[in-house]
């Protein structure tokens, strides 16, 4: 990989979709390309069931990741992809639903944002990764699983479940509309290239939600 990928796996790994990532609000006018893994395109459902089907793909993802099996640039791709476009949709849609509805308070959607950021710092640590047979990979690789794995715990625990509690399904299914129409729309985008991840955990920095 080394010959082909001078600067780092990220940089090389195939696209998921489009050719650029753009903030919420903007206009789209990439058209998705093919990609070999599936990470869904769901279009309406109920927001915690289409949330809660995205959380056993970063599951299955992450798994995949681990595996010397797998295509792990291809799994790196789909994962960037779908992380980023997932946090996103769930910040920029489900978070203010559910604190305008006092579903959740501003602490545990704040809290929500920060592991976001830890992940997607994460995710760029191993898209930073020269190769992906090393130590320093199987390390950022575990660090990303345990970041991961803690905030789809918690966040079902702590914010699932009273979304559930408090928001009929008339609002949920609306809140599903909303939520894959903005995770379509990074996917679309190219979300996940590194080059996003970057300027997304740059940005983080300067809010504070991370340490620079
Ligand atoms: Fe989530
Ligand atoms: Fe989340």
């Amino acid at each position: 990989m080394s010959d082909m990928c001078p600067r780092s796996l990220g940089a090389c790994i195939p696209r998921v979709a489009g050719v650029r990532a753009v903030p919420p609000g903007s206009s789209v006018s990439a058209m998705p390309q093919d990609t070999t893994i599936d990470i869904g395109r769901p279009v309406s459902g109920d927001a915690v069931d289409l949330i809660l089907d995205d959380h056993r793909r970063f599951e299955d993802l992450l798994r995949q990741l681990r595996s010397s099996e797998s295509d792990r640039p291809a799994v790196l791709a789909a994962f960037a992809a779908l992380h980023v476009a997932h946090a996103e949709a769930e910040e920029t849609h489900v978070y203010p639903q559910l604190k305008k509805r006092r579903a959740v308070d501003a602490d545990e959607a704040d809290h929500g944002e920060h592991e976001h950021a830890e992940g997607n710092e994460a995710l760029l640590e191993v898209m930073e990764c020269a190769s992906d047979d090393t130590q320093k990979w199987a390390d950022a690789v575990e660090n990303l699983s345990a970041l991961v794995n803690h905030h789809l715990v918690e966040e079902e625990l702590t914010i699932l479940n009273p979304a559930r509690d408090e928001l009929g399904p008339r609002v949920l299914a609306e809140l599903g509309e909303k939520f894959a129409a903005e995770r379509n729309r990074q996917i679309d985008a190219d979300c996940g290239r590194i080059e996003n991840v970057r300027r997304i955990v740059a940005q983080a920095e300067r809010e504070g939600l991370i340490d620079d």
